[in-house]
């Protein structure tokens, strides 16, 4: 018997050496215990990091739905699936069944079928957090086609390249959504992006705002009517193990966005035990994860991982300064919610509010509080823990990334320690390694280096959606047989894991991943704009903003400066999303190069950090006078 749920240290260090000793008798075990196949599988796992290559589960089949809805109907029918918490408070919340989940996914699934959506075809899902975004992500799974969920703030631009790269041939969307006191209008951005998309053949509309908008004839259909007369039974389309389950699209230091592509078997079972140890979930709780379904938080920590275990998830459409700051702590009071799962950037914002939002609710459910998407710093831990968590509750720093599927390195609650700023300890079935940059590996306490993981899990990313080339270069070419996370970390002395950040050219801000490759290339197309370069520094709520330096091309630019920044700024918005905005531009005459012609990113990052005091070497630069000037004009 496997211990699916780890109750104290002892047990998670038993359980943990099992992991690595005997991985295939360990997650063989859990898989044979807690899911339901339609048929077992031949071998657990196989695995060449060199090709890459990674199956697990081979041969099995199963429906990740059925697991995820139809096994509880017999013993858990009536008990609540979803709780949507609507953005606005005069609005009712609405509570799901798993009984009705299964009849809205069934429906949902023949309006699928119905518009021509076979097997492995791709759905493009571009929805506000309203409860048809679960229904249609699950009613993808059930008739295995392969969800891409493109997050709802990106802009037209962003959702027409990832469309064309997964090759979508239907696209879901509303026709608007609420978030706070603004109303967006969805469908006009997806009318603009399929402009380039004629891959699309079928546009499903959810109805949200009632706002106007246009419906294409032959291509628009509203959904809801089409849901109510399709029938709620749908067989669930048998998969292998290692069929696709879905992509989801992360952003690389260069070039186009990476469609991280997720299968069947391995992720469901990883998801699910992740889940069930991670945030302690016990039968009747009510767990909210307060992330966007757009992101893989949403995908695995709202929808797969609490359905899989048939637990309560609240999925929340507003955000938490809406009506007031006290947001957040009101629904966790009207809900009773007992799991809190946010990312450190809503805690800062929050903690920088007066504590009377905070006071006013009763927040005595709370049994586990969760972070997740970047490092979190010291003080805003205390605040969490003292004023959400009230020194009882264990606070899970969870490490993990798109393309680990789930929670690879975090604090069990109730069982190991907690450390501010530390993610403490692996996941059972995860073999961390601290890599020297000579490739070497780091062994024993109080080391740091670069973040790889040496044995396969089973919900780690299989390739990148038609380039397989690009996965293996980005994640297994840094070190011989490794993963490469591109973060850095340091172990403790008595091995805690600390995430230190990013060691590519990527930029968490407020927990979303940037590349600083695509926010260049859609300032350089402004047409007064030679070059850019874009660096991160640090900020009080947002753990990193955006310092963009740019090289204008006429000498004497006339336009006002203020001007080319809006320009700058809304030609950002539209390529990629508000969320890449930078808060400081700086128009520059040269940006310090390497003989070689390579932007020397290292001394533009100093000068944002307003740390200039020690610049390191300059002598090897092309052009040593543009420091001084950049300096000189520094904001
Ligand atoms: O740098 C790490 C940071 O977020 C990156 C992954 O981003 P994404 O794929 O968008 O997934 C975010 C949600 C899982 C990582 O490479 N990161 C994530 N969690 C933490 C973190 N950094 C520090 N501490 C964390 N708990």
């Amino acid at each position: 018997m496997s211990s699916y749920h780890i109750k104290n240290l002892e047990e998670y260090f038993q359980v943990y050496r099992k992991s690595i000793r005997e991985p295939e008798n360990f997650w063989q075990e859990i898989a044979e215990e807690h899911f339901v196949w339609r048929k077992k599988w031949d071998n657990v796992l196989s695995w060449d990091f060199s090709k890459p290559e990674v199956k697990w589960f081979e041969n099995a089949k199963l429906n990740i739905t059925e697991n995820c809805i139809d096994r509880h109907l017999l013993t858990k029918g009536d008990k609540t699936a979803i709780i949507w918490e609507p953005n606005d408070t005069e609005e009712k919340a609405v509570k799901i069944s798993y009984r009705e989940l299964h009849e809205k996914v069934n429906q949902f699934a023949n309006v699928l079928k119905a518009n021509g959506i076979e097997k492995g075809d791709r759905v493009c899902i571009y929805l506000p957090m309203i409860p048809e975004l679960t229904y249609a992500v699950l009613a993808c799974a059930r008739i295995g086609a392969i969800h891409s969920v493109v997050f709802a703030g990106f802009s037209s631009s962003a959702l027409a390249t990832r469309t064309n790269d997964a090759d979508c041939k239907l696209l879901i969307t509303s026709d608007g959504s609420f978030r706070g006191d603004k109303t967006i209008d969805l469908k006009k951005i997806v009318d603009k992006a399929l402009e380039e998309c004629p891959g699309v053949q079928t546009v499903l509309v959810a109805k949200r705002t009632g706002g106007e908008v246009n419906m294409k004839e032959g291509r628009d259909k509203w959904l809801q009517p089409l849901m109510e007369e399709s029938s709620t039974k749908c067989d669930p389309e048998i998969m292998d193990a290692e069929d696709p389950l879905f992509i989801l699209y992360t952003s690389g230091s260069t070039g186009t966005p990476k469609g991280m592509l997720h299968t069947t078997a391995g992720y469901m079972v990883y998801s699910a035990y992740t889940f069930k140890n991670i945030f302690n979930y016990q039968n009747d709780d009510v767990y909210w994860c307060t992330a966007d379904i757009g992101w893989i938080t949403g995908h695995s920590y709202i929808v797969y991982g609490p359905l899989l275990n048939g637990a309560t998830t609240v999925m929340f459409e507003g955000v938490p300064s809406y009506p007031d700051f006290g947001r957040f702590w009101e629904i966790v009071e009207k809900h009773k919610i007992n799991q809190f799962y946010t990312a450190p950037t809503a805690i800062r914002a929050l903690a920088k509010r007066n504590l009377e939002f905070v006071e006013k609710y009763d927040l005595s459910s709370l049994k586990v509080l969760g972070t997740v998407g970047e490092p979190i710093n010291e003080e805003a831990w205390h605040w969490y823990n003292d004023n959400i968590g009230k020194n009882k509750s264990p606070i899970v720093d969870t490490w993990w990334q798109t393309e680990t599927g789930g929670i690879m390195i975090s604090p069990i609650p109730f069982a190991t320690p907690t450390k501010p700023t530390f993610a403490t300890l692996p996941f059972p079935g995860i073999q961390p390694a601290l890599m020297d940059e000579n490739g070497q590996e780091l062994e024993g306490h109080q080391v740091d280096g670069r973040l790889c993981i040496k044995f396969p899990w089973p919900s780690m990313a299989r390739t990148i959606w038609g380039n397989h080339d690009r996965y293996r270069d980005t994640y297994f070419s840094a070190f011989k047989d490794k993963y490469f996370t591109g973060d850095g970390a340091l172990r403790d002395e008595v091995g805690y894991y600390r995430i230190t950040g990013r060691v590519d050219d990527v930029i968490i801000v407020s927990g979303h991943n940037l590349g600083t490759a695509p926010i260049e290339d859609a300032i350089n197309e402004h047409p007064a704009v030679a070059e850019s370069a874009i660096v991160g520094f640090p900020h009080d709520v947002k753990g990193n903003a955006l310092y963009g330096f740019v090289i204008l091309k006429e000498v004497g630019e006339t336009r006002k400066k203020e001007n080319l920044i809006k320009e700058i700024n809304q030609q950002i918005a539209d390529k990629i999303g508000p969320i890449a905005k930078p808060d400081k531009i700086q128009f520059v005459d040269g940006l310090p190069k390497t003989r070689s012609g390579k932007i020397m990113r290292r001394i533009l990052r100093k000068i944002a950090s307003k740390d200039t005091s020690n610049l390191g070497d300059t002598s090897t630069l092309l052009n040593p006078e543009v420091v001084q000037d950049i300096i000189h004009g520094a904001l």
